[in-house]
């Protein structure tokens, strides 16, 4: 199924300052939108990922500000809701600011646009690490109908499924045209360490594991691996995943559910490896026998079927090309993520020896 266009339309990206946010802004402003609405409180964003474009209209606030949801417009075409407190480690930390930016974010939104009749679609970031089995044997990919636990590891999981709920119900309520696009995990360019305000742990520097690890393998560090790397996951290329959003956004049905999963399972011991071949970086990974203490989600990968029948969506970029390009954008980058990080120096004394 070829892409629609965006051409002409009214699109709201709330978080659109974030990773994900800003490469899918990127995207729709190549698609000929009209306009641009992102609304973003720079909570864990950094200003250089607001692109400069005439059609972009940016609200620097939080989408929970009442005059913030007023001031949304009736003719909105297309929306995004891809804001939260990231990420899983912040949360526990901070159950209550994650429930807050996290939580109560997609009840107003949702809330809001069921007020906008023309609505086309309102996009939903939910996470498959919420929905997939736990399992440290062979994992299957998960499909879009696995059952989903009430025990979950982490309130910012808790809160990605209960982003699902509201919208269920806005849709079922007010016929809101809710779809959820079920990310895995997202890599790539504009993943910037330390971006945005300081959420409690050292995971406001060290966000996920690919960032971290490309800019641990660029000093030539040992990579930490627990469990000697062996879990897995599926990791997709970020543009990949603003092309998967965007064909949720104009081909995803209301009330459905799609995986954005590349639907290969890559081992963070495969990863750490591709990441220093591309770098160069001489150090032997570094195998450690613990778990990370509170993370039970073991083994998993996505099932990509449905959104490829459904959405006409596949992702294209493999591991060693993602990896490949990832690792040209941070040594590119550098100066801005560590002024980012030096946000939160003082907080994170290890970070300091990078930063001279
Ligand atoms: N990156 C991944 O691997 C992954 C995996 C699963 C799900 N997701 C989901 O995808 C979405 C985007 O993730 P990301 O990796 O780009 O994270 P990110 O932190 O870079 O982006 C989130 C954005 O939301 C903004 N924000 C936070 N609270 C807000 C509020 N109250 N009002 C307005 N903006 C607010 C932040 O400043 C940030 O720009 C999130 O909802 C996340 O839960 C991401």
């Amino acid at each position: 199924m070829a892409i629609a266009s965006f051409s002409g339309a009214s699109v709201l990206i709330v978080g659109g300052a974030g990773f994900v946010g800003s490469n899918l802004a990127k995207m729709l402003l190549k698609e000929d939108v009209k306009k641009l609405i992102i609304v973003d409180n720079l909570l864990s964003a950094d200003m250089s990922n607001v692109w400069d474009d005439p059609r972009i209209e940016f609200i620097p606030r939080s989408i929970t500000n009442s005059e913030v949801l007023e001031r949304l417009p009736n003719d909105l075409d297309y929306a995004y809701q891809l804001a939260t407190f990231h990420g899983n480690q912040s949360s526990i930390e901070d159950p209550l600011r994650d429930h807050m930016h996290n939580n109560y974010s997609s009840l107003v939104l949702f809330h809001r646009l069921s007020q906008i009749k023309n609505l086309k679609k309102i996009v939903y970031a939910a996470a498959a690490c919420a929905v997939a089995a736990k399992t440290y044997g062979e994992a299957t990919a998960t499909d879009e109908e696995a059952p989903v636990s009430l025990f979950h590891d982490s309130p910012y999981s808790v809160s990605k499924i209960i982003g699902e709920l509201y919208g269920n119900y806005y849709w079922k309520s007010e016929k809101l045209p809710f779809v959820k696009a079920r990310f895995m995990n997202v890599y790539g360019p504009g993943e910037i360490l330390g971006a945005g305000r300081w959420r409690g742990t050292v995971h406001t520097i060290w966000r996920n594991v690919t960032p971290t690890f490309v800019f641990k393998s660029l000093h030539k560090e040992a990579l930490p691996l627990d469990d000697e790397g062996r879990t897995s996951r599926d990791f997709i290329f970020v543009e990949d995943m603003a092309r998967g959003l965007m064909a949720a956004g104009l081909h995803g049905k209301p009330s459905e559910a799609y995986n954005l999963a590349s639907g290969a399972e890559t081992t963070i011991r495969k990863l750490a490896e591709t990441i220093n071949r591309e770098t160069g970086n001489p150090t032997p990974v570094d195998l450690r026998k613990a778990r990370r203490e509170w993370d039970n989600s073991g083994n998993r990968f996505g099932s990509a079927t449905k959104a490829e029948n459904e959405l006409g969506f596949k992702a294209s970029v493999d591991i060693a090309e993602g990896i490949a390009k990832t690792v040209s954008w941070t040594k590119d980058n550098m100066d801005t993520i560590k002024r980012c990080m030096a946000q939160h120096v003082h907080f994170v004394p290890d970070a300091k020896k990078y930063l001279s």
